[in-house]
């Protein structure tokens, strides 16, 4: 079987990530890499050369001319959250399938744009909402499709940033919620993805922020903290934090789920899960899997089989956890509660 062409747009963090990630993946050819920044991309394809010696990529500094020129099978779009649109325009012009980071963008209109052309297209998308693949989100699923939460709370507490001058990886837009989006756009985002995958859509959200406990940051224009109240279709409520000013320790990531006769607990960045129901043995999860090696062999298969139905997330559904996000962004920039 000829191999699956695929290329990348976006060579910083998240390359490193699903470089690693597609580094035993023996159906694919890696043919193409596109930058802006050329010392990026020299950088991911030496680290290419030696996790994928067989390829041999080639550097662009867009993608339009990538994609024209490679010809790649499949693409990710490894971006910043503020430089969406030229890259799914390209592969949506050439019919190419992509996968996609979270946030999915920023720009709303831009995003409606482009979930009515993937949709038009039939396009095989695919976002990094990757929690979604674990066996814990999968168990937790199967029991509260039965019984569904009352009450979530959760959220993504860490330390203050320390944003340098001339840096040029994460950290240079991370901090600035016009690039960003915030903490909650950005990091929690993931939260807001599981609370949807778990509990289904919301309703309404209304949140507040606090500023001005982080002091004299580089280019610091994002909340320190905030916390996001949101109704949910069926009934339920929910409570969503995030922080990135508890330098004390004692943050993390949680997710705490009650339904009348389930109580899912999950914890860490890996949400292994501790499950509690009345009458029944507790049950713990904990999975060992390199879970964006995970996504992206779903990812892969689809494209290679023309079936998407594996891909728990698409960038249909991924806009649907940014528009979440933007409305907390809105209800903490109007003060009153905004209606999804
Ligand atoms: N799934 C996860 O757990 C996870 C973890 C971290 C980051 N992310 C997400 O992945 C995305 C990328 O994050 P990162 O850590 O790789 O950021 P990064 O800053 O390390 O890398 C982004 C790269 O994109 C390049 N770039 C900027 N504008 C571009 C454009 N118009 N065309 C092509 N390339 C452009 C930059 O030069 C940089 O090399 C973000 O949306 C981030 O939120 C996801």
């Amino acid at each position: 079987m000829s191999k699956l062409r695929v290329a990348f747009v976006g060579a910083g963090g998240m390359a490193d990530a699903h470089l690693k990630a597609i580094k035993d993946f023996a159906d694919v050819e890696l043919v193409g890499l596109a930058d802006p920044d050329p010392a990026k991309v020299e950088a991911r394809l030496a680290q290419a050369a030696e996790l994928r010696p067989a390829d041999k990529p080639v550097g662009y500094g867009d993608p339009e001319s990538m994609i024209k020129d490679a010809v790649p099978d499949a693409v990710w779009l490894l971006l910043p959250p503020f430089a969406h649109g030229a890259a799914e325009r390209a592969c949506l012009e050439a019919g190419v399938p992509f996968f996609i980071e979270k946030p999915v963008g920023l720009d709303w209109g831009l995003t409606q744009e482009l979930v009515a052309a993937v949709e038009a297209e039939g396009l095989i998308t695919c976002a990094g909402y990757m929690n979604r693949y674990r066996a814990s989100l999968r168990r937790a699923k199967e029991l509260l499709d039965a019984d569904p939460p009352a009450l979530v709370h959760g959220g993504w507490i860490g330390g203050s940033p320390n944003p340098k001058p001339g840096d040029t990886s994460i950290g240079s837009w991370w901090v600035i919620k016009e690039k960003s989006g915030g903490q909650i756009v950005e990091q929690c985002t993931h939260t807001f993805d599981v609370l949807r995958y778990l509990c289904g859509e919301a309703v309404e959200v209304y949140a507040r922020a606090a500023n001005g406990f982080n002091r004299d940051l580089y280019s610091y224009t994002i909340d320190d903290a905030s916390s996001v109240v949101l109704t949910m279709a069926n009934g339920g409520v929910a409570n969503l934090m995030s922080s990135c000013s508890a330098n004390g320790g004692g943050g993390g990531v949680w997710l705490n789920v009650y339904a009348l006769g389930t109580t899912c607990l999950f914890t860490g960045w890996d949400h292994a899960v501790r499950i509690l129901r009345k009458g029944a043995e507790p049950e713990e999860i904990k999975e060992q899997v390199d879970i964006f090696a995970v996504e992206d062999r779903v990812f892969v298969d689809a494209v290679r089989t023309g079936d998407g139905s594996a891909i728990a997330s698409t960038y249909p559904d991924a806009s649907k956890t940014l528009r979440l996000t933007l409305a907390a962004n809105e209800s903490i920039a109007s003060g009153q509660p905004v209606t999804v």
